[in-house]
């Protein structure tokens, strides 16, 4: 990963150089309308208030849990050892991009939404939130992190979300051969090049014609990086929106031109 050092240049790099979505630069309707729509649209939802007091619960957690190792996941915290507080202070979206993705699944409705790391199951709640007619499926290797998970969707109410428990690498096959089809994906789990190819090229494999692939993390190493890019030229890929802490992309065989922005967020 980068260091703090490297991240600030690049964050600033990126902060200077993106797109406002206002005047020249954003000539695709798709991004138009996700800048006016979705972006900008800076409405306090319900579900915000009730999704964050949890978060507030969990950075206050002193309680130990025993946690497994699956890979580039956290900045911050590698012992298995570790406090709730501290995951729920590093490891999480925030609730910017969390609420971020809330409104995107409000906005486009997807029908079938796959988490890739659940973790405390916070941004999950809000892609569930989103939209109570839309299906939720999210994953989680590390036991105790999914059961906190599972009693905070108990908390908050969600009713239309499946957690899958165990390594991507068992819970993402048994899952593709039930649910054939995925509109939306959010892969925050193991930030790393392979894996993450491996992840977008199975959810190619299993999107409808038209789908929205968030990935996490896009700048924060140069593998991740080098996922990215590869990512923007696989050929089924249409649009991307590069916010700096997300990546967005857009499968839709009926948008012809390729397309990459950069917009600031
Ligand atoms: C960054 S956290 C997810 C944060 C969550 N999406 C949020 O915004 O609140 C990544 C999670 O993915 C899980 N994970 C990473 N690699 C995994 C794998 N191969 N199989 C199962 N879980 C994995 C980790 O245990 C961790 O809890």
């Amino acid at each position: 990963m980068y260091s703090t050092f490297q991240l600030a240049k690049k964050y600033l790099r990126y902060y200077f150089t993106a797109s406002n979505g206002k005047g020249h630069g954003t000539h695709s309707p798709f991004v138009f309308d996700f800048i006016t729509h979705v972006l900008n649209d800076k409405k306090k939802y319900a579900c915000y208030d009730t999704i964050e007091v949890v978060r507030q619960q969990l950075k206050q957690d002193a309680t130990i849990i025993e946690v497994q190792d699956f890979g580039a996941g956290s900045a911050v915290i590698k012992p298995n050892k570790r406090v709730v507080k501290a995951i729920a202070k590093s490891s999480l979206k925030s609730p910017k991009f969390a609420q971020l993705l809330f409104r995107m699944v409000q906005y486009y409705q997807p029908k079938s939404i796959l988490e890739l790391g659940t973790s405390f199951g916070i941004t999950t709640a809000y892609l569930a939130s989103g939209n109570a007619a839309s299906k939720v499926y999210t994953c989680e290797g590390a036991q105790q992190i999914a059961a906190i998970a599972q009693h905070n969707f108990n908390q908050v109410g969600i009713q239309n979300c499946t957690l899958l428990k165990g390594d991507f690498a068992q819970t993402l096959p048994a899952l593709f051969s039930i649910v054939n089809q995925f509109d939306f994906a959010f892969v925050d789990g193991n930030h790393r090049k392979e894996p993450t190819l491996q992840y977008f090229n199975q959810l190619l494999a299993h999107s409808t014609g038209k789908a929205i692939l968030i990935f996490d993390d896009i700048h924060w190493s140069s593998e991740m990086e080098a996922a990215w890019l590869a990512i923007q030229n696989h050929p089924s890929v249409t649009v991307t929106i590069d916010l700096f802490f997300i990546g967005i992309v857009c499968i839709n065989s009926d948008i012809k031109l390729k397309q990459h922005f950069v917009v600031r967020y």
